[in-house]
């Protein structure tokens, strides 16, 4: 198969798709691979070490979509990508339709195939091209966090650790997933004192189990939201509900009960935000303020950390590309469950429910496409 590796041009996205590791892997198996120009640069992987991998550099963006059977990407494409994206051509990154229409759009028009990261599932059903990216939010959040609630960054001026005498900062994390929990270990090996909320009280119980004695855990509703905001210096958003918008847990009214120089890190932004007054923001101008909090709503926080994400993320999703390319998208979803949520769009139409729901868009089912 002939795959393509765009060079990502959201803002300061530094990661890429492959890294020559994984591109003596598929040339190995006898496949070519093209790479956009200094597409590894952000990352530390300068072109020479694509070509001792094998691959060919392209000088441009148009080059590798014209010839690539297969992309692969960090980022969903912009809009400027949009008329460079060919029928039957495989998209394999992230896309997150549920919170942009007009992306549907776009990849609904362009009769492609768009296999999504975020949606590829286990039976288990956990998430696995989107556990590595999450890990790396969720200890980022606590970062930030930490960061921004420094009074000359508009925060509470808290440090979250607290000192000898002093009484630490308290962090309310909202979803006890990956990102929950990662930003729960770092939060709480600063000393901060955390309470997770959940749903689920599975997980609440094993967390409870394994998190450090600073570690509370609170069911999730709007009753214990609306207390606990009221003394809390860091509220990080991370809750998922699978393919669909996050649910807004924290609604424009409250941000009145908090107190001024609060510090509320949305990482559930790429899906929508589950704060209602989040919206998503950039590196280079990553805050807001209303109402005296302060909102940090980077869409793509592991951005920020490009050599760790790039890493993290093909660790775990070579060894789907490399189904993809030696079988072709149809057969390697047909011999491996874990690929058949990740379509997402397949020749115009919405194969994947929560998408098609999102946006009142006709939905079906993706086994249309799947049987011989
Ligand atoms: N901004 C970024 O750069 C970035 C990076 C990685 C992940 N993310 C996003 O972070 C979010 C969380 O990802 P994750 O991997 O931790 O997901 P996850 O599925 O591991 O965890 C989500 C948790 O949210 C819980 N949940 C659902 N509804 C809830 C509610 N009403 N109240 C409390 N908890 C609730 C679920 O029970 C689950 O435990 C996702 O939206 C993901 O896309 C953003």
């Amino acid at each position: 198969m002939i795959i393509g590796v765009p060079k990502e041009i959201k803002n300061n996205e530094n990661r890429v798709a492959l890294t020559p590791a994984g591109a003596q892997e598929l040339v190995k198996r006898g496949h070519s691979v093209y790479v956009q120009h200094t597409a590894g640069e952000g990352s530390g992987f300068p072109d020479e070490m694509y070509v001792e991998a094998g691959a060919t550099i392209l000088p441009t963006i148009e080059a590798t979509y014209e010839i690539a059977e297969m992309i692969m990407k960090v980022k969903e494409p912009i809009e400027a990508e949009y008329p460079l994206i060919k029928e039957d051509q495989l998209l394999f990154t992230y896309f997150h339709f549920a919170s942009y229409e007009p992306l549907t759009k776009a990849m609904v028009a362009s009769k492609s195939v768009c296999l999504a990261y975020e949606t590829v599932e286990k039976p288990d059903k956990s998430l696995p091209l989107l556990v590595p990216m999450s890990e790396v939010a969720g200890r980022m959040a606590v970062q930030k966090g930490a960061n921004y609630l420094e009074k000359p960054l508009g925060g509470r001026g808290i440090l979250l650790g607290g000192v000898p005498g002093v009484l630490p900062a308290k962090v309310l994390i909202l979803g006890g997933g990956i990102v929950g929990t990662q930003a729960a270990w770092m939060a709480a090996g600063l000393g901060a004192d955390v309470t997770i909320m959940d749903l689920n009280l599975q997980r609440l119980r094993y967390l409870a189990d394994v998190m450090p004695a600073n570690v509370n855990t609170m069911m999730s509703n709007e009753f214990n939201i609306r207390k606990l905001i009221q003394n809390h210096d860091l509220i990080i958003g991370a809750v998922l509900i699978p393919g669909a918008k996050a649910p807004h847990l924290i609604t424009r009214d409250m941000l009145k009960d908090m107190l001024p120089g609060t510090v509320l890190v949305d990482v559930a932004v790429d899906q929508g935000g589950c704060i209602e007054t989040c919206k998503p923001t950039t590196h280079q101008d990553p805050t807001f303020v209303i109402d005296d909090v302060v909102h940090y709503c980077v869409a793509n926080m592991p951005g920020a950390v490009p050599y760790t994400s790039t890493l993290a993320l093909t660790n775990a999703t070579l060894p789907y590309a490399m189904q993809l390319a030696d079988k072709g998208w149809k057969k390697a979803a047909q011999d491996n469950p874990d690929l058949v949520p990740g379509l997402n769009i397949i020749n115009g139409d919405i194969v994947y429910q929560a998408v098609a729901e999102a946006f009142d868009m006709d939905y079906t089912p993706v086994i249309k496409y799947l049987a011989d």
